[in-house]
């Protein structure tokens, strides 16, 4: 019987429902988080069967060994989208039974304003899920002209004053460094009604941390080699 009953993971027993479970089987959490999923997955399974989770944030991975020591389970530090050459390191590639994507950011990424995720707490303005990479939102919105911010906020947030909103920016960056997430949300908060329920920043912050991130680009890769990761049986 597969064993359900968690309620923090989003989708939790539907995930583990849909993946089958067979209990020697191989699957792949490609975004470990704080390894809710994983821990359904390895409640089902038996002694040889394996997970292999990857995270780009290391403070999930390390989490993850910290909290979660179980043979069972190999833990890599990349981005999903190096699925395939992980795989292939592993000889795995071509035996997956099962592959489990829970896109965007996990709450303790949200909660450490250090991580510069939240709109609500005053944070470096960073947004970076793997803290190798060299761009952080402060930089990118640094070197980007207004056209290059309003066409991201506009694309990957759906901000309808985004034109006004990059503008705003890069008058502000004349005389000042724009480095806080605070910073960035108060002055944001000055072009932009708010909505019901909803801070002004929202849109704008999705669409920097999507930008910064990569996210689509790398979530086509990895759709792209999961076909090839799985097993045909
Ligand atoms: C929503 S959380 C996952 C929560 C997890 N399923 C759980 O139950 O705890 C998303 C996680 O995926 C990671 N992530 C997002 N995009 C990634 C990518 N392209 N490659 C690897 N990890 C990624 C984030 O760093 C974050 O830790």
């Amino acid at each position: 019987m597969i064993e359900t009953n968690h309620h923090e993971s989003v989708l939790f027993n539907e995930s583990i429902e849909g993946l089958n479970i067979k209990s020697d089987g191989v699957y792949v959490d490609t975004t470990l988080g704080r390894c809710g999923h994983t821990k359904g997955i390895l409640k089902n399974l038996g002694n040889s069967g394996k997970v292999i989770g990857l995270d780009q944030d290391m403070d999930a991975i390390n989490y993850a060994r910290i909290n979660l020591p179980d043979p069972r389970l190999t833990t890599i530090h990349c981005n999903f989208s190096k699925l395939q050459d992980n795989l292939s390191q592993l000889n795995l590639l071509g035996k997956v039974d099962g592959i489990l994507m829970d896109l965007g950011i996990s709450s303790p990424q949200i909660d450490n304003a250090d991580r510069g995720f939240s709109f609500n707490k005053d944070g470096a303005l960073d947004m970076r899920m793997d803290q190798t990479q060299t761009v952080t939102a402060a930089s990118w919105l640094r070197d980007s002209n207004e056209t290059e911010i309003a066409n991201a906020l506009y694309q990957y947030g759906e901000e309808k004053r985004s034109r006004v909103i990059a503008s705003t920016i890069k008058e502000y960056q004349k005389n000042n460094d724009l480095n806080s997430t605070l910073e960035l949300a108060n002055l944001i908060s000055t072009v932009v009604r708010p909505g019901k329920k909803k801070h002004p920043a929202t849109r704008s912050f999705q669409a920097i941390r999507i930008v910064i991130n990569d996210e689509l680009k790398k979530l086509s890769e990895a759709l792209d080699q999961s076909i090839g990761a799985l097993s045909t049986n």
